[in-house]
């Protein structure tokens, strides 16, 4: 019998970056809406704001190898969320010093801190962006009391303005001391938009063939190498496992073309904004019997890479399930975002050997409600207030009761549906 907590706290070494995380624990990104919003002026959105900080602090003390921010957007009008971070060339300020700040938080203890850089594509709130750009005029359906706008598709020059966006958006973090980025090509946005056959119906050379379709992913990391010019700059990408029109073997070839395009780590996950209401996160492709959600298809993947580090997210709670993960073979690092909000010290205390497993959850079973209960927890743990804790009724009955009279009613209509 192998002792998980060893397994766990072995160092891992990126491929192309030549750097090194602690341990093989990953928080992974989440949403933290910390940052600040103006619903009329987009030139007043997306500073990152103390309570982020605070956040990251917190994490740090955890004890995690790696640390991914929350979705930063690169435009300022185009945003997964209100109160998202935003890096964007023609905001007043990219706040350079805002994040400096937010890297020496969560780097404070020797950790690893990547910043995830998203695009919405079609998946943005009507009420944010009635006029969504994405790869071709396919609509988004309203999901979970959203509603979207119909999307035009982006022009050659609009491409280009995304491409050199992502790659300003990188330069700016490694600016203010990140160790790299992610680029956000899982769950719907605008990257895994042109991924799948679906919802790119473009027929120039950014659709059709699968090479075409990852053409932008690829273009966005060779600008980013170029904007950055350090070669121990990580670069990642979260890619799902499948989506409509994207299927697993197409996965693993994208992964393999980002492989070669020296991708230090591809995080797997999976789903999007239309299955969220669905009862769980779980998909076609995942595992009952064991723990985390994806860890056959990163079994799968890991075969299928010869460099590339493999990040399993998703669905972990005991360290004998994701240490089990490790040992398999099946993944290098384990990813928790959930886990973390509830405990941001659980890592630490797994490695310490205090605690074997993620603490009891008694929310219900809703994906889109426990997803905003998190970020409450966030918004708790950067006020510096008590966090509420799941596997109390009363409090869980709290949070909900304080939900619902916050959120818009189309939205709480959903969620407690
Ligand atoms: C509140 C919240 C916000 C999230 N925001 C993001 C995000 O910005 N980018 C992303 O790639 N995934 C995001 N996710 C998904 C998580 O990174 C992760 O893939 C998912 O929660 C499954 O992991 P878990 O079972 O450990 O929670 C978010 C999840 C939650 C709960």
């Amino acid at each position: 019998m192998f002792d998980p907590v060893d397994q766990l706290s072995q160092p891992v070494t990126f491929p192309f970056s030549g750097r090194t995380a602690k341990n093989r624990f990953l928080k992974s990104a989440m949403s933290e809406r910390l940052a600040t919003f103006s619903p009329f002026d987009p030139c007043r959105r997306g500073q990152p704001t103390e309570e982020l900080v605070r956040l990251y602090e917190t994490w740090a003390k955890g004890d995690i190898g790696i640390i991914v921010t929350g979705n930063i957007q690169i435009k300022k009008d185009h945003l997964e969320a209100t109160g998202n971070a935003i890096i964007d060339k023609n905001l007043p300020s990219v706040f350079l010093q805002e994040w400096t700040e937010v890297a020496r938080a969560a780097k404070s203890q020797g950790s690893l801190v990547i910043g995830q850089l998203n695009h919405p594509g079609r998946q943005v709130s009507i009420n944010i962006q009635p006029y969504p750009e994405a790869p071709s005029d396919v609509e988004q359906p309203s999901t979970g009391g959203l509603l979207f706008g119909r999307p035009t598709p982006l022009t050659k020059d609009g491409i280009k303005d995304i491409v050199d966006r992502f790659a300003f958006a990188a330069s700016i973090l490694h600016e203010a001391g990140f160790d790299g980025v992610q680029l956000h090509a899982a769950h719907g946005y605008l990257l895994s938009q042109f991924l799948a056959k679906r919802t790119n119906l473009r027929t120039d050379e950014y659709g059709g063939s699968l090479v075409n379709r990852a053409q932008i992913l690829l273009e966005i990391i060779a600008a980013i190498r170029e904007a950055v010019q350090s070669p121990s700059f990580i670069i990642s990408v979260k890619l799902n496992s499948h989506d409509e029109g994207f299927c697993i073997e197409e996965s693993i070839t994208v992964a393999k073309l980002l492989e070669d395009a020296g991708v230090d780590f591809i995080e797997v996950s999976g789903g999007a904004y239309e299955q969220i209401t669905r009862s769980s996160q779980e998909k076609s492709y995942t595992v009952k019997t064991r723990e985390g959600y994806f860890v056959e298809y990163a079994e799968l993947l890991r075969s299928h890479l010869k460099l590339s580090k493999v990040v399993a997210t998703g669905g972990f709670q005991t360290s004998q399930g994701m240490a089990d993960a490790i040992s398999r073979g099946a993944a290098d690092i384990i990813g928790l975002a959930r886990p973390l909000t509830a405990e941001p010290l659980l890592v630490r205390d797994i490695l310490r050997g205090e605690t074997k497993q993620a603490k009891g959850d008694k929310f219900p079973e809703s994906p889109m409600l426990r997803f905003v209960a998190s970020a409450a927890q966030m918004a708790e743990i950067g006020n510096g207030q008590d966090i509420t804790d799941f596997d109390n009724e009363f409090q869980v009955a709290r949070l909900i009761a304080k939900m619902q009279k916050e959120i818009p009613v189309a939205i709480s209509e959903a969620l407690f549906s």
